[in-house]
Order: structure tokens, then C-alpha cells, then sequence
């Protein structure tokens, strides 16, 4: 086994029986992985194939019916390993009437961490995931983004090596998911090994080193995320434009080699892509609307009799507060909180 494995499972089952200690759910079914040290590793699937399942049992919140789970050097039913371990849940259990300062201090105080250290690493924490301007705001009247954001930063409380994330990105718009996903980036660069799982293909596409599908309980592909998605058999150029007597000379050279040119376009962009830069040049001008068919008269196409003459007249601060919930939420934060 490599030893900067930092969880080695092995044949993993676990049945969940009912009340009567009748079998009733198969929910994993002899799974076997490593996570290395260091890496962001992800792990996949659709509803009920077993992710949540993996992560109760490596937090020891779970035993298992069969097989063996070492983390961080321990028995995953050894629950002192869990001070090396942050964890954020699927479903939010914060307490929805402390803000986030006390939200954190409250966790702080369960590892045992001294005022100064907890002002400190509230402090930091609240400003890496973006809470700062809702820092004293109760927490049951946080958006489901910002209540991810602050279960971020509990997981993140005690300085954990290993950071287990189940469905970061869950409820959050193409703004906060990515957000969400630079964080997790970064964790990784300071040195945390994360494992994230998650139903949403294009998330763990951008941010995982190596995946494991697992379908029904059982782990159907296992391996990095670049060697998983790429067609061996197929060559890829990407050029400067071309006109059309150089691809059929391009034609004329792949056919001299037995060669076949299966495909010929331009690349194009994701929708998360274009959806960012879509948002982004919104802020940077504020104003300016796509209007369905540039060559008609303003007001025939708009339904509501605001030209665009109006919109464009816009101020920052108006329209500002179209583009994301954190941004819109931030002027009745000056307020004075009470
Ligand atoms: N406490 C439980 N009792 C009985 N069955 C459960 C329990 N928790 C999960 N299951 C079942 O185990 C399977 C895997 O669930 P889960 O690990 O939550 O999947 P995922 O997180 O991939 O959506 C599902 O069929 C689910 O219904
Ligand atoms: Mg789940």
C-alpha cells in the first residue's frame, strides 16, 4: 500500500437493516480506495449510490458490516482522529439564531480553543469564504449560498488536514458554485487533502485530481479525472483560423498516412464559462442589455414600457444588485446591527 495513502478503505459493505435487524438496503457494497495525501478527490455518483454513506463511515458516524477503513493512521471508529477532520454535511445543522461570528466561536469552543486563537480563526475564516459583510447577520436569514459558505468555514474551525465535503455545491447558483470551487482549490494548496462528493459532473470535473464513480454501492471507475476523460484514440490541434484550401492540403497530408480527419469546427466555450463572463461584464458595465433583435425600435421590444434609453441610464449601485445575492445583500449590512 503507498504510504502517503491518508484513507485506505477495504471491502467496505454496509447494509442498513431495519428495526427488526431485517436486511434492507445494500448501500455499499465491498467498496476498496485509497485518497492520497494532498490530492482533491471526488467521489460520484447519483442519488443513493452510497457517498453519504462513505463519508458517516469515515467520520465513524457509521460502522460498518464488513471491511476495514484506516484514515489519517487510525480506525475510522476512532473518533480522536476527527479533531484532524473537518466535515461539512449534506444537510445544514447550524443553529439558525447565532450569527456567524458566534456560529464559529461556539465551534471553536468544542475543540477546546482559547478566546484569542477562536477571535483569530473566526475572523480569518469568516473573510476567506466572503461573509464578511453578513458577519453578525443570524444565520436563518442567510441564503442557501451563504449557509454553504458558513459550513465551509465550521468545517474549516480547527485547522483540519482532511476536509470532507458532501455536496459543497448543492443548492448554489454558477456564482457561488464557483466560488465553492476555488475554495476548495485553495485548500488544497495549503496542503489539506479533501474529499468531496457530489451528483453535479461538471463540479468535480473542474476541481478533482482523481474520482471514483460509484453506482448502487459499488465503485464503477476509479482514476484521474484528465486520464478518465481523454479519447486515447483521438488526436486533438487547435489552430489559428484556417481557410479552406489548408485543410484540404491538411486532408491531402493525414490521407498520405492512413489518417482520417473525423471533425472540423470552432471550439466552444461551456455555459459556465460564458455564463461568468456574461455576469462579469455586467458589473464592469452596468447598463447595457441584450435586446432580442438590435435593429428594432426600442420600445417594441420591451413588454413593460422601460426603454432601454432608462436601463441604460442605470446607476452601479441599481444594478449592482442584480448580480448576485452576496453582492445585493451587502447595502442593508451598513446598517448599524442591532
Ligand atoms: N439510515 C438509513 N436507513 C436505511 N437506508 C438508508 C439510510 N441512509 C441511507 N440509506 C440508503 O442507502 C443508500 C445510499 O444512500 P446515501 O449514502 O445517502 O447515498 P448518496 O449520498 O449517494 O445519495 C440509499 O438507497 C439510501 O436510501
Ligand atoms: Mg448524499
Amino acid at each position: 500500500m503507498e504510504n502517503d495513502a491518508v484513507i485506505q478503505i477495504r471491502n467496505l459493505t454496509k447494509i442498513y437493516r431495519d428495526f427488526w435487524g431485517r436486511k434492507k438496503v445494500l448501500a455499499l457494497n465491498s467498496l476498496s480506495l485509497d485518497v492520497n495525501k494532498g490530492e482533491i478527490f471526488g467521489l460520484l455518483g447519483p442519488n443513493g449510490s452510497g457517498k453519504t454513506t462513505t463519508m458517516k463511515l469515515l467520520l465513524g458516524l457509521l460502522f460498518p458490516t464488513d471491511g476495514k477503513i484506516s484514515i489519517l493512521g487510525k480506525e475510522a471508529s476512532n473518533v480522536e482522529k476527527n479533531e484532524r477532520i473537518g466535515y461539512l454535511p449534506e444537510e445544514s445543522y447550524l443553529y439558525r439564531f447565532l450569527n456567524a461570528e458566534e456560529t464559529l466561536d461556539f465551534y471553536g469552543q468544542l475543540f477546546d480553543m482559547p478566546a484569542s486563537q477562536r477571535r483569530e480563526q473566526t475572523d480569518r475564516l469568516i473573510k476567506s469564504v466572503g461573509l464578511d459583510f453578513a458577519r453578525r447577520r443570524q444565520l436563518k436569514e442567510y441564503s442557501k449560498g451563504m449557509t454553504r459558505r458558513i459550513g465551509l468555514a465550521q468545517a474549516l474551525i480547527n485547522d483540519p488536514e482532511l476536509v470532507l465535503l458532501d455536496e459543497p455545491t448543492s443548492g448554489l447558483d454558477p456564482l457561488g458554485t464557483r466560488d465553492m470551487k476555488d475554495m476548495i482549490l485553495k485548500l488544497r494548496d495549503e496542503g489539506k487533502t479533501v474529499v468531496m462528493c457530489s451528483h453535479l459532473l461538471a463540479d468535480v470535473q473542474d476541481v478533482c485530481d482523481r474520482i471514483a464513480i460509484l453506482y448502487e454501492g459499488e465503485l464503477k471507475q476509479l482514476g484521474r479525472v484528465d486520464e478518465l476523460l481523454k479519447e486515447q484514440d483521438v488526436t486533438q490541434l487547435l489552430t489559428s483560423r484556417l481557410d479552406d484550401a489548408v485543410v484540404r492540403d491538411i486532408e491531402e497530408v493525414l490521407k498520405k498516412h492512413n489518417a482520417q480527419l473525423k471533425s472540423i469546427d470552432h471550439p466552444t466555450n461551456s455555459l459556465e464559462d460564458l455564463f461568468l463572463k456574461t455576469v462579469k461584464e455586467s458589473v464592469e458595465r452596468p447598463g447595457r442589455r441584450f435586446l432580442p433583435d438590435e435593429a428594432a425600435q426600442p420600445d417594441a421590444s420591451e413588454g413593460n414600457g422601460q426603454s432601454p434609453s432608462e436601463s441604460a441610464s442605470q446607476t452601479p449601485a441599481e444594478s449592482g444588485e442584480q448580480t448576485s445575492q452576496a453582492e445585493s445583500e451587502k447595502p442593508d449590512e451598513a446598517q448599524p446591527a442591532s
